[in-house]
């Protein structure tokens, strides 16, 4: 039987920052309201000639060499990624030649805030199949350009970032489930309204959001996934060492937490520091804890998601 196991995780951020202060100089908000509502005080953004394919690459390296490989030993690369850099090509293919090893497949997935646990899915079945060894997993986001920076709404939410795990064959287990599902009808509550192949040609093209809905059906649906992923392992809520959500809002990472009983002591939180950086929060969230010694081999982590889509999902991992 072959396994898949995190083999070393890595991020990126990029220099230039807002702050909740800056901010309130943009858009008519305060620092309280941004704190209370979604204790975010800070979002990394990107310098105007960044990609989202060059946080992909830093945030690639740094799990390559986590991992104690180079990069001609990977043989497949996914990108999670809701901004890729070009429409096409995709930017798995733009990481893999700044990477300078070619002729492996390499491509995007596009689930929006649950992308890297669409993508941890994927390579996941690669390996267990015997079709992979050594798969780079990233979650990149360059948010900051689909942000209308008038909207109050959504604008103090979302931050930019890269985060990348090396996913590697093993005898042992190390994913031990994943869970991913979607529902379409939910696709106006969160959205940009437009793109390349749409009838409408609404330009420029910004994140819109129902919040209050979204929040709503996000705690209840992410509720039901870790029932999911525990009765799908047979598992005990406190057989769950730590908890690496979606950092999209701090209460709702709380919800998620009281659910399982959990302490915020062993939740892994950097919604504070983050923001929301869709596909790139999880690995970001992991590539900390990992770095800080917080998360240590043989530990049981939960990762769980929910986004545009809407989509939704999980990974229970023995690290
Ligand atoms: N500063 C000050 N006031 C604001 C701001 C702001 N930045 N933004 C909104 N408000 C106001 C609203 O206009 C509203 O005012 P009104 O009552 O006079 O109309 C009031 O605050 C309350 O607005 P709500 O939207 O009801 O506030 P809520 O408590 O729901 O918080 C938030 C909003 C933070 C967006 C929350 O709903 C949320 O986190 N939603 C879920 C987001 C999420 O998880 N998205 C999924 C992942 S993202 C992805 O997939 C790309």
């Amino acid at each position: 039987m072959i396994y898949s196991r995190i083999a070393g995780t890595g991020s990126y951020l990029p220099e230039k920052f807002l702050t909740n202060v800056d901010l309130e100089s943009m858009v008519e908000t305060s620092d309280e309201w941004i704190t209370d509502r979604t204790g975010i005080k800070k979002r990394h953004i990107v310098a105007s000639d960044e990609t989202t394919t060059d946080l992909a690459y830093y945030a690639a390296k740094n799990a390559i060499s986590a991992a104690e490989l180079k990069p001609r030993d990977i043989d497949m690369i996914i990108v999670a990624t809701t901004t890729p850099t070009r429409i096409f090509p995709s930017t798995a293919a733009l990481v893999q030649e700044k990477l300078g090893i070619h002729g492996c497949p390499a491509f995007d997935i596009q689930a929006v805030c649950t992308g890297f646990v669409y993508a941890l899915t994927v390579a996941d079945k690669f390996i267990k199949s015997g079709s992979a060894k050594n798969v780079l997993v990233i979650g990149a986001e360059t948010l900051s350009r689909i942000v209308d920076w008038t909207d109050r709404n959504t604008c103090v939410l979302f931050g930019d970032g890269a985060g990348a795990v090396v996913l590697q064959a093993s005898a042992e287990p190390g994913i031990l489930s994943t869970h991913i599902h979607c529902d379409g009808s939910f696709n106006n509550l969160l959205h940009v309204p437009t793109g390349p192949g749409s009838a409408i040609t609404e330009d420029p093209a910004y994140i819109e959001m129902q919040g209050n809905d979204v929040f709503k059906v996000a705690v209840k649906t992410l509720s039901k996934i870790v029932d999911e992923t525990l009765e799908a392992n047979q598992l005990d809520k406190h057989d769950i060492d730590w908890l690496i959500p979606h950092q999209a809002n701090i209460r709702i990472i709380a919800a998620t937490a009281k659910k399982l009983s959990m302490s915020m002591d062993s939740v892994v939180v950097t919604v504070q520091d983050h923001g929301n950086t869709s596909a790139a929060s999880i690995p970001l969230a992991l590539d900390v804890a990992v770095r800080d010694g917080r998360i240590k081999r043989g530990e049981t982590l939960l990762l769980e998601a929910f986004g545009g889509g809407f989509t939704w999902g999980s990974a229970l991992i023995k690290f």
